[in-house]
């Protein structure tokens, strides 16, 4: 067992239930997965969108759990199962567990929301605040109904700093999340048409945004907004309201953290801002003027703490893309050289403009963007996904590779030379893309989740192996 994170007699008293075996003295941390849980922790048999976590208590047993917690209803599938806490409902016992982390923790808490960047910001201030003390963050993208409370529940007592990211596809969902969280400084990285299916409108996405505010912890603290973004008044008006004050980032003259300058270079990003009246210069680890905004928020958070600032911006050299968000790949074709830029985790109208326009920038002799469909759009998808027509004229892409219904519509509207390819499916496209490849070409893959993109992204690495390391 790895350190204390729980005594035995705290973790009883938060989680509640009935205990069954002996209860454990202490437990180390908390784990909702068998495969990568450590001896010591207690598991939690949460029901998630695929599988019920009660299908491996067994595993969590037999991977040393100190505990697990499980469900009274379905007690009836095991036989001794042991030391167990037995609850009405797993997922509201890790609930209490958060609310109880953080009614003890002492550092500063940030949380992070936003339509694009939340997890790259999330990342840069584990970076920015780790200059100045201990930082517990979240794992991946762990922002939803679940992810969130395990998180909290994770937060050791004594952590300078925790960061939260916090996610949405409907409204309504922030709103616990935060009051969870009870954050100190709360981040919106910008409001988009992402997720549009589940919304009205974009100000719908920005008012179910502003729910983060209503968890901000009384006594003025700090809402930090996105100037450049079309919603920043909107959000304004309700952190306003929630008695929070507003700081922000941007280029605009007035943010309180700006943009003075960047450019992107191979393998990172140049950055000059002025936050809060103080002249910053520093490397950002990854290039893309896409995330050049996301490093000023951090860096704004870190000042509003009295933080060192310099310090701070100093360790975003050490940033990278994390797999399926920008990571870069070395291929080996025909004994050159091609770049892989991999975008495959997700897609939407902001992230796809901005992978656009970086691989716009990546030197190359022949540019060429692989796209998957972009899902949850709503009944306009297909517009949304022809208006990147001027995105790929601006960055002047010589090549369109296209698999998805609604691609389609982007496809048809391509000039003859740039027409690539397209397929009903990504696998379908996968030879054409492989035998376009020449070197010295800069190829962009990204697409939603759901269209399977980074099967292209695999398939390319594999037949290109040679120098398949991450560049
Ligand atoms: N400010 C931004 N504007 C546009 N695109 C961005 C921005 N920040 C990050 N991106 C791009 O969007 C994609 C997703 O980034 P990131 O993982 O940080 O977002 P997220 O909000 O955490 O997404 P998710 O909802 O999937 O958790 C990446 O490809 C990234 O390069
Ligand atoms: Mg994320």
């Amino acid at each position: 067992m790895t350190g204390v994170l729980w005594t035995g007699e705290e973790f009883l008293k938060a989680v509640g239930g009935r205990v069954v075996g002996s209860a454990p003295s202490a437990v180390s941390g908390i784990s909702i997965d068998s495969r990568s849980l450590m001896p010591g922790e207690a598991f939690f048999a949460i029901k998630g969108d695929r599988v019920d976590g009660h299908d491996y208590v067994r595993d969590a047993l037999d991977n040393h759990a100190s505990v697990v917690v499980v469900e009274e209803s379905k007690l009836g599938r095991f036989s001794r199962v042991q030391p167990a806490i037995v609850v009405d409902d797993v997922l509201k016992a890790l609930e209490r567990l958060a609310v109880a982390a953080r009614a003890r923790a002492k550092g500063k808490i940030i949380a992070v929301t936003g339509s694009v960047g939340k997890t790259s910001t999330k990342e840069m201030l584990r970076l920015v605040l780790s200059a100045s003390g201990s930082v517990h963050a979240s794992v991946a993208s762990f922002n939803n109904h679940w992810g969130v409370p395990l998180t909290l529940a994770r937060l050791p007592p004594d952590a300078d700093f925790g960061v939260f990211e916090i996610g949405m596809n409907h409204a309504g969902e922030i709103t616990p999340l935060t009051k969870m969280v009870r954050p100190h400084i709360a981040i919106v990285t910008n409001v988009e048409p992402v997720h549009l299916e589940h919304f009205p409108s974009v100000e719908a996405i920005a008012d179910a945004k502003a729910e983060i505010f209503a968890g901000l912890e009384p006594g003025g603290y700090f809402a930090v907004l996105n100037a450049d973004n079309p919603h920043f008044e909107r959000l304004s008006l309700v952190a306003l309201k929630s008695g929070a004050q507003v700081m922000s980032f941007g280029q605009a003259k007035d943010a309180n953290a700006r943009l003075l300058m960047h450019s992107v270079l191979s393998d990172r990003t140049a950055i000059t801002a002025s936050v809060l009246g103080k002249d910053v210069a520093y490397h950002l680890g990854a290039p893309g003027s896409h995330l050049v905004l996301n490093s000023l928020a951090a860096l704004l958070a870190a000042r509003l703490m009295e933080l060192d600032v310099k310090a701070g911006a100093a360790a975003l050299a050490d940033f990278k893309p994390s797999t399926g968000r920008g990571e870069r790949h070395v291929l080996t074709v025909n004994g050159g050289r091609a770049t892989l830029l991999d975008e495959s985790y997700n897609a939407n109208p902001a992230s796809m403009r901005a992978a656009i326009a970086l691989l716009g920038q990546t030197k190359a002799t022949r540019r060429i963007a692989v796209l998957g469909d972009m899902l949850e759009l709503g009944e306009k998808a297909d517009d949304m996904h022809r208006d990147l027509l001027w995105a790929l004229e601006k960055a002047r892409i010589d090549l369109l590779f296209c698999a998805g219904p609604h691609m389609r519509a982007l496809y048809d509207e391509l000039p003859e030379k740039r027409r690539g390819g397209w397929a009903e499916v990504s696998t379908d496209l996968e030879p054409r893309v492989l035998g376009a490849i020449r070197p010295n070409d800069a190829i962009m893959v990204k697409g939603s989740n759901g269209s399977r993109m980074s099967l292209i992204v695999k398939a390319l690495n594999a037949r290109f192996s040679a120098g398949n390391a991450p560049a």
